[in-house]
């Protein structure tokens, strides 16, 4: 609801929390999908500190707003205050989204099928598949379990080599996958990437401004690999026009950005969003290129 002339005392809140939050691109997607659907909603951000985390939550009952994105630092911290939490963003052990049913609060997670949906949408095949996946973090948790159902083998490999290990151990624990979690440097890439089919960096390697260097050297990319990077901004990373010189399908993450909110404001409102002007009005925002 961008004419705020329309607020009335009946218009209901949705919102995310993060720190920082001010390059969210979540009120801009949302409020655009609100107008166009002509809905007594309107989405804003909250700064709240990790301190103040709990008393945020309460505020969620206290003021009755509708639905909540979570964002970094609090994906993990706030699953403790809710009252109900889906079984997928259980074992993810992350929650993106709330939603306010009656005063109980009910955590879900639409990253994972957020990215799971933008890759069969653009024909990428990911049965009995192998994947290798770049980064251990919140994305790469989201992804590597939503993946895991259809795949035949998942490698992580990651910087702290740690976490791609507990990755890998809490994914055998829900799912019959063949998973490993292995060092991220430039010997484990070349080998594994020899027989993967699906390559996803979930690293912040390649983000805007793009000083980090390269990960994946150029020449262990192979034609018949599709290559995902989370990164949206740019929409290009420096692997992804790699990939396409090498031959590679790719796909940028813009497409998972639009899926987790789209699936979020149709759970809150029960209305369809359209994710198309979502993904226009963030490129226009970010004049992306
Ligand atoms: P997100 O929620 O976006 O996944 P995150 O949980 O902070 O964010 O995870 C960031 C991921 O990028 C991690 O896997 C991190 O590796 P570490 O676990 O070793 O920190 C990875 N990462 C960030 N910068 C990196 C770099 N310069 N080289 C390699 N990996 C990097």
């Amino acid at each position: 609801m961008s004419n705020y002339s329309s607020i009335t005392g009946s218009t209901k809140i949705l919102c995310v929390i993060g720190h920082p939050i001010g390059h969210s691109m979540s009120p801009t997607m949302h409020n655009a999908v609100i107008d166009d659907l002509k809905l007594d909603y309107i989405y804003i951000a909250f700064d709240v500190h990790p301190d103040l985390l709990e008393k945020a939550v309460d505020g969620f009952k206290a003021l009755g707003i509708k639905g909540i994105n979570v964002t970094i630092p609090h994906k993990i911290n706030v699953m403790q205050y809710l009252d109900e939490i889906d079984p997928l963003a259980i074992k993810i052990g992350a929650v993106n989204t709330i939603k306010n049913e009656d005063g109980r609060l009910i955590g879900k997670n639409t990253d994972a099928l957020g990215a799971k949906r933008a890759l069969i949408n653009v024909g990428c095949r990911l049965r009995s598949k192998k994947i290798l996946i770049l980064g251990a973090g919140g994305a790469a948790r989201a992804i590597a379990f939503s993946l895991a159902e259809e795949a035949k083998e998942i490698v992580i490999l990651n910087r702290t080599v740690k976490k791609a290990q507990n990755l890998a151990q809490n994914i055998i624990e829900h799912s019959k996958v063949i998973i490993k979690g292995k060092h991220l440097n430039q010997q484990n890439i070349k080998e594994e990437l020899k027989d993967s089919n699906i390559l996803i960096n979930t690293t912040s390697v390649g983000m805007k401004p793009q000083e980090d260097p390269v990960l994946v050297p150029k020449e262990v990319l192979h034609s018949d690999l599709f290559v995902f990077d989370v990164i949206y901004n740019p929409l290009e990373t420096r692997l992804l026009e790699d990939a396409k010189k090498m031959g590679c399908k790719i796909l940028g993450g813009l497409d998972m950005l639009v899926n987790q909110g789209a699936s979020a404001f149709e759970w809150w409102t029960g209305k369809k969003p359209n994710r198309l002007l979502m993904k226009n009005r963030i490129i226009e925002f970010l004049g992306l290129k």
